[in-house]
Formats: structure tokens, sequence, C-alpha cells
């Protein structure tokens, strides 16, 4: 699991000492990093979980097959970068033009797990599977699946596509 924007490494933690697996946080905040490195490392669990500072390109998306998303790019908006309001809309809709772009490069079976959403649009092919409602907020899972859209061939036959953010099915529950 890659969590992108992993801050101090809260999910890679408990995912990692709850469920095992192998968990990388990414956080261009160097402190935040270096946070979350202490709390692996206080809790024994450098085994299963590594991070890196940077910009999230810095790591290989599609070395994991699934990624994490808790609404990352919002600080941009709210944060204390010094900023006018106008400059902070164009960097927001950049990231999320760029996060957008990458996930449709991802490999058929891709899992992506939003909390509050990343802010754009899941490309197509992307499938909801499963949305939970946690406080106030909104953890979905998303699937790539291949394909299904309708190709016309030159014998009139063709295919289905999944499309933008389809919903196949939606199980939703209250944890509060
Ligand atoms: C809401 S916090 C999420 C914290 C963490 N995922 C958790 O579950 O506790 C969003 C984080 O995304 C990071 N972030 C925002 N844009 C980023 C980018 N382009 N590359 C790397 N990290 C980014 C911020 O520094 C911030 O720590």
């Amino acid at each position: 699991m890659l969590d992108i924007g992993c801050g101090a490494g809260k999910l890679c933690c408990i995912g990692a000492a709850s469920r095992g697996g192998t968990w990388h946080g990414v956080d261009r905040d160097p402190a935040l990093v270096q946070a979350a490195i202490a709390a692996a490392t206080l809790l024994d669990l450098q085994a299963s979980t590594t991070f890196t500072t940077g910009e999230m390109e810095v790591v290989d998306w599609s070395s994991f097959d699934s990624l994490y998303f808790y609404n990352p790019f919002a600080a941009i908006l709210f944060g204390p970068a010094p900023f006018p309001k106008s400059v902070r809309w164009t960097m927001l809709t950049e990231q999320i033009a760029r996060t957008e772009a990458h996930l449709a490069e991802l490999a058929i079976g891709t899992r992506v797990v939003t909390y509050e959403g990343f802010g754009g649009d899941m490309p197509d092919g992307y499938v909801l599977t499963q949305v939970e409602l946690i406080r106030d907020g909104q953890l979905a899972l998303w699937v790539k699946q291949r394909s299904r859209r309708r190709v016309r061939s030159s014998s009139g036959s063709g295919q289905t596509a999944a499309g933008a953010g389809q919903r196949v099915t939606c199980s939703a529950s209250s944890t509060s």
C-alpha cells in the first residue's frame, strides 16, 4: 500500500500493525516523514513500513497494488503556504490533474482507497466497489477494471467499457 501524503504515518503504522503487508508513505513535509519513521521504529514496524520525503512522484506508483489518499491536497488551499488565493487554486488544480493522469496509467486490478477524495475524478475504468461513512467522511474503495467500453469493430460488434467514476455496487455503513 502506498499512502500518498502520509503525514506522520498513521495509516501505514496502524495498517502494518493490524493487517500485515508492506506499507510505504510519501510526504513532501520532511518533519512529518521523520515523525513517521520515529513512530514506526517505536512500534517495531521497520520491516513492514518505509517512508520517503518528497513530492508524490518520487515514488513509482506502479510498483504498488494499492494506493491511499486522505484528501492530501486540501492543505494547499487552507494551509499556511504564503501564496495568494489565485496561486493556491492553480497549484491545487495542477496537482489534481497530475494525480488523475498518474491514476489513469496504473494497471488493471489496482485498488485506490480515498478518504474524502483527492479533489478530482477517478479516471475511466475505476469502479467504486465499497463506501463506508466514518465520522463525517467517506471512505471509498475503487478498483481498476478491464475496459468494457463499447468499441465499434468493422463487423459492427463491440465491447462495453467501465466509464469514469462508474458505481457498480456500493455498500454503505456508518461507524459513528
Ligand atoms: C490530510 S494529510 C494526510 C495524512 C495521512 N495520510 C493520514 O492518514 O494521517 C495530507 C498530507 O499530504 C501531504 N501532501 C500534499 N501534497 C503532496 C504532494 N504533492 N506530495 C507529497 N505529499 C503531499 C501533506 O504534506 C500532508 O501531510
